[in-house]
C-alpha cells in the first residue's frame, strides 16, 4: 500500500504545532498503525531529519501507553481495540490519513504524538487504593462476593488509563477513567469501607486537574478500547452525592 499521513508536529507544549505531509509507500497491510509508523520514522531518519515522536509499550493492547487519533478517531477506526492493535488492512491503498494527539487542556504535548497524561496519575492517588488491610489471599477467599458484583467490579478493572475517553469528549471529561476506577474497587468489599471518601477525593482531584464536565455525549464509551459502560459515571455521581451528603 502506498499512503499519504498528515502528521501533527510540534515541538513542545509552548510551541506552535502544524500538519507535515509525508509518504507511506510499500507498507503490508498485516503490518500495524504503529509498525507503519516506525518504517515512516526509518525513513525520516535516513533523511537526516526528527523522526515522528509517539508513544508506545506493550503493542498488545494491554499498557495504554499508546493513543493517537487517526482520522478524527481516538484510537482509530475499530472498536474495543488500542491504537497498537489498529492494523494497515484497515485502509485503502491511496488514502489519505491524519494523525494527531489526544486533545486536551489536561493533557499537554510534549512532542508531536506524545502527551503527558500524569494528571490522571494524580486522580489514582488521590484515592484508587485500598488502604484497609484486606489480608492475604486466604482472606479474600473466605468472602462471598456475588457473581454478578464481582464481573462487574472486573468490567471496570480493565481500564488501561489511555485517556481516549477524554480525547473523545467535547469537554475533555475524564469521568469515564475516574467512575472506572471508582467502580472497580468500591464495588467490592474490600474496598467498601473507603467508597465514599474515595469518590469525592477521585472526583475533587478530577476537577483541579482541569478536566471539564460530562454532558452524557457518551463519545468515551464510543472509543474506549475496553468498552467501559458510561453506567459507571452515573455510579460514581451517586456514590459521590451519597458520600457528600454523608448517607
Ligand atoms: S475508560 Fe476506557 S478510554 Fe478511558 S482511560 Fe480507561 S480504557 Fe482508556
Ligand atoms: S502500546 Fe500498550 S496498549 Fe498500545
Amino acid at each position: 500500500m502506498n499512503l499519504t499521513l498528515q502528521v501533527w508536529r510540534q515541538k513542545g507544549a509552548d510551541s506552535e504545532g502544524r500538519f507535515v505531509t509525508y509518504r507511506a509507500t510499500d507498507i503490508s497491510e498485516h503490518m500495524s498503525f504503529l509498525e507503519m509508523l516506525d518504517v515512516v520514522n526509518e525513513e525520516i531518519i535516513k533523511a537526516g531529519k526528527d523522526p515522528i515522536a509517539f508513544d508506545s509499550d506493550c503493542r498488545e493492547g494491554i499498557c495504554g501507553s499508546c493513543g493517537l487519533v487517526i482520522d478524527g478517531l481516538a484510537h482509530g477506526p475499530d472498536r474495543g481495540a488500542t491504537t497498537c492493535q489498529v492494523h494497515m488492512r484497515r485502509f485503502t491503498n491511496g488514502d489519505t490519513i491524519t494523525v494527531e494527539p489526544f486533545r486536551a487542556k489536561a493533557f499537554p504535548v510534549i512532542k508531536d504524538l506524545v502527551v503527558d497524561r500524569s494528571a490522571m496519575d494524580r486522580i489514582i492517588a488521590a484515592g484508587g487504593y485500598v488502604s484497609i488491610n484486606a489480608g492475604g489471599a486466604p482472606d479474600g477467599n473466605s468472602i462471598p462476593v456475588p457473581k454478578g458484583v464481582a464481573d462487574l467490579a472486573m468490567d471496570n478493572a480493565q481500564c488501561i488509563g489511555c485517556g481516549a475517553c477524554v480525547a473523545a469528549c467535547k469537554n475533555a471529561a475524564a469521568h469515564l477513567f475516574t467512575s472506572a476506577k471508582i467502580s472497580h474497587l468500591g464495588l467490592l468489599p474490600q474496598g467498601a469501607p473507603e467508597r465514599g471518601r474515595r469518590a469525592i477525593r477521585m472526583v475533587e482531584q478530577m476537577d483541579a486537574e482541569g478536566f471539564g464536565s460530562c454532558s452524557n455525549e457518551g463519545e468515551c464509551e464510543a472509543v474506549c478500547p475496553k468498552e467501559i459502560s458510561i453506567a459507571s459515571i452515573a455510579r460514581m455521581n451517586r456514590d459521590y452525592m451519597k458520600a457528600v451528603a454523608g448517607t
